[in-house]
């Protein structure tokens, strides 16, 4: 154990037990002596405290009450409870990466049957590329170096990066790629749902819903 751990074992006993709370510089030059800060208890340094123990190897408590570590897991679960909900509502777009926006674009409309709406794409965007639309969400086609390789990903993109897209009939977009000469696999787990990947190798999932389901989604009555 570094010296630099075994003061941090100590101070974290202390601070479970509620007297201090420490600093450690994680990136002390070899032989020099760590510096510690002792101040009074106080909960964004208890949380920073975990944080480095959690970032180090498992360290033993070495002199904490139960009783007391008990009351602060409740206290901040307490505080975490009276914070709002984060009132998510749904994924806005998926931002998707080509290597030539016409082609990719082209593949998006005229294979997968999506509306063009790159007139609402900012003009002031610094790099080509495209929106379509999907259903109430879009698509950004974005034209950027790809850190990733398009060729030799996994055969079956369930098993892979994608983005999961539902239709209310897979029907027409069956057709669509047949024609088109576009692979596809349906799901291994028998549930109506097609696996693709556009010209970049992104994978795509498309998932057969029933219309109740946009009806539950939208409030329609
Ligand atoms: C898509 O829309 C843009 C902007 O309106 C237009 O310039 C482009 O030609 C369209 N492309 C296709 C394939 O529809």
């Amino acid at each position: 154990m570094s010296l630099c751990n075994y003061v941090i074992a100590l101070a974290v006993s202390a601070v479970l037990d509620g007297i201090v709370a420490f600093r450690c510089d994680d990136h002390l030059p070899p032989g020099s002596v760590p510096s510690i800060a002792f101040h009074q208890p106080m909960t964004a340094m208890h949380t920073r405290a975990r944080l480095q123990r959690n970032s180090k190897r498992p360290l033993r408590r070495l002199a904490s009450s139960p009783s007391t570590s008990v009351t602060r897991e409740q206290d901040a679960r307490a505080a975490a409870e009276s914070r709002p909900a984060v009132p998510y509502a749904e994924i806005q777009h998926a931002g998707v990466l080509c290597s030539d926006t016409p082609a990719a674009l082209e593949f998006y409309t005229r294979v997968l049957g999506m509306a063009n709406e790159t007139h609402l794409r900012p003009t002031t965007l610094p790099y080509p590329g495209a929106f379509v639309r999907v259903g109430s969400n879009q698509i950004h086609l974005m034209e950027l170096p790809n850190p990733d390789p398009t060729e030799g990903r996994p055969d079956y993109p369930a098993r892979d990066r994608h983005i999961a897209i539902s239709v209310y009939d897979l029907m027409p977009l069956k057709e669509r790629l047949d024609e088109h000469d576009v692979k596809y696999r349906m799901s291994s787990s028998g549930r109506p749902a097609l696996f693709t990947r556009d010209l970049d190798g992104n994978g795509l999932e498309f998932i057969q819903v029933d219309l109740t389901e946009r009806q539950l989604y939208s409030g329609d009555s």
